[in-house]
C-alpha cells in the first residue's frame, strides 16, 4: 500500500488541536522521577525519543494530583506544586521540538496505592481491601493495604486536586490533560460496584458512580475554559482484575459514553486486552461502542503491535486514533519505521525485570545492542 495515502498518516483534529497522525504513545507508568516527583532528563530523553520517532502525541504515564492520598508508586512523577510543574517544562518543549505534542495523565491511585511519600493511609469510596497482589515492578509487595472510605472532603480534595494539576500542566506547556478514569484506579472503583458500597451521591446506580467524574471533568473545564483539551481514558479490565466487564455490559457502555460526551470532552479512550475483539461475546468493540455513543474522537488502546492491526481498526471507523504502549517501547520510532517499511522490534517483558524503570529498560537495550 502506498503509505503517502495511508490513514495512518493522515491528520486528526481533537479540539482544537491538529495532530499530524493517528498514532499516539499510550500513558505508561515508568517509576523514574526523583523521590520528589520531579522529572529529569532521563524522562525527557524518553518521551522526545516518541516524537522523534513519528509520534503525533503522547499521553503520558499516570502523574499524581495531590499531596493527600493520589499517589500510587514511588518514585512516580506529580504535578502538585511549583517545583514539580516547572520540572514537566523540559519535557514539554523536548516533545514540541520534535513536532509531537504531549497530554498529562493525571491520575489518582485510590485504594490501589503501593507507596505515598505523604501519608501511610490509603484512601477509597469504600473500606474494601482491593483484589489481587501489589505490583513488584513497580516496587510493590503483597496485599493491598485495606484503605479508608472517603469522607465528603476527602472527595472534595480529590477534586481540588484534579483542577490544580490541570492548571499546572497548562503551566508546564502540556498540550492536554487525560482524565485516568480507568485499570481500577481511584475513579475505576468509583465506577465499580464492588469497589463503591457507598449510598451518598457518589454511590448506588451509574448515574451516581459517575458523579466523581462529572465533578472532575466540570471542574477542570470552568478552571480552564473551553480551549483547553480534556480527555478520559475507561477500561473494562483492571491491574488487579484483568478479566471483569461492566454489568450491564452494553447498556452500560451506552449510558457512559452518552454522558461523559455531554460533559464536553474533547476525546475518549478506551483500553481492552485487544481494541479490536468484541467487547462482549460479539458485536463492537470497546471503542466502536465509544464512537457509536459519543460524539467526541476516540481513542483506541490494546495489542495495536503492527500496521496490520492498526490499519483494521481505522478502516472499519472502530477508532479515530490508535495508542500504542508495549510495542512503542521496543520502537519508539513505531511510526517511522512502519511509514518507511522497516522491521518492527519484538517486545520483551525482560525490559521490565526486576523494575519497570528507565534504568532497567536502557541497560536492557545496551545488552540487547538495540540501541
Ligand atoms: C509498564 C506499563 C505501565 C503502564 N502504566 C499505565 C499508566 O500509567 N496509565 C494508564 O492508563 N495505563 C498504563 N498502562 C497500560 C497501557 O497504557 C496500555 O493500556 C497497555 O500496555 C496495553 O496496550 P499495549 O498492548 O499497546 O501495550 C501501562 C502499561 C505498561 C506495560
Amino acid at each position: 500500500m502506498n503509505n503517502e495515502a495511508s490513514p495512518l498518516f493522515s491528520s486528526l483534529q481533537i479540539g482544537n488541536l491538529t495532530l499530524k497522525n493517528r498514532l499516539a504513545v499510550a500513558p505508561m507508568t515508568r517509576v523514574s522521577s526523583h523521590e520528589d516527583g520531579t522529572v529529569g532528563p532521563l524522562m525527557k530523553d524518553y518521551y522526545q525519543s516518541f516524537a522523534s520517532g513519528g509520534f503525533s502525541l503522547i499521553i503520558t504515564e499516570g502523574i499524581y494530583t495531590d499531596k493527600q492520598y493520589s499517589q500510587g508508586y514511588k518514585y512516580q512523577p506529580g504535578l502538585t506544586d511549583e517545583a514539580q510543574m516547572n520540572s514537566w517544562k523540559e519535557i514539554t518543549n523536548a516533545v514540541h521540538e520534535k513536532g509531537g505534542r504531549i497530554f498529562a495523565q493525571l491520575m489518582h491511585a485510590g485504594a490501589l496505592s503501593q507507596y505515598n511519600k505523604y501519608t501511610e493511609q490509603s484512601a477509597s469510596p469504600s473500606a474494601e481491601k482491593p483484589l489481587g497482589k501489589e505490583m513488584t515492578f513497580y516496587y510493590g509487595k503483597g496485599d493491598y493495604a485495606t484503605p479508608k472510605e472517603m469522607t465528603q472532603e476527602d472527595i472534595e480534595i480529590v477534586i481540588l486536586g484534579y483542577v490544580q494539576a490541570a492548571k499546572y500542566a497548562r503551566q508546564a506547556g502540556f498540550d492536554g490533560v487525560e482524565i485516568h478514569g480507568a485499570n481500577g484506579y481511584l475513579l475505576d472503583q468509583f465506577l465499580t460496584v464492588y469497589t463503591n458500597k457507598r449510598n451518598d451521591r457518589f454511590g448506588g446506580n451509574l448515574a451516581n458512580r459517575l458523579n466523581i467524574y462529572k465533578e472532575i471533568i466540570s471542574s477542570i473545564r470552568h478552571a480552564l475554559g473551553p480551549d483547553f483539551i480534556i480527555g478520559v481514558r475507561f477500561s473494562q479490565g483492571k491491574v488487579n482484575d484483568p478479566e471483569y466487564k461492566w454489568p450491564e455490559k452494553s447498556a452500560d457502555a451506552k449510558y457512559t459514553f452518552e454522558y461523559i460526551s455531554s460533559l464536553g470532552v474533547d476525546y475518549i479512550h478506551t483500553t481492552e486486552h485487544v481494541a479490536n475483539a468484541s467487547a462482549y461475546d460479539h458485536g463492537p468493540s470497546l471503542s466502536e461502542l465509544a464512537k457509536i455513543y459519543s460524539s467526541v474522537p476516540v481513542i483506541a488502546n490494546g495489542g495495536i503491535n503492527n500496521e496490520g492491526d492498526a490499519l483494521e481498526l481505522l478502516e472499519a471507523q472502530k477508532a479515530d486514533l490508535l495508542s500504542i504502549g508495549k510495542a512503542a517501547l521496543a520502537n519508539p520510532d513505531w511510526p517511522t519505521i512502519v511509514q518507511t517499511k522497516q522491521q518492527l522490534k519484538e517486545f520483551s517483558f525482560e525490559m521490565f525485570n526486576p523494575i519497570a524503570d528507565l534504568k532497567t529498560a536502557n541497560s536492557y537495550f545496551r545488552e540487547n545492542n538495540t540501541m
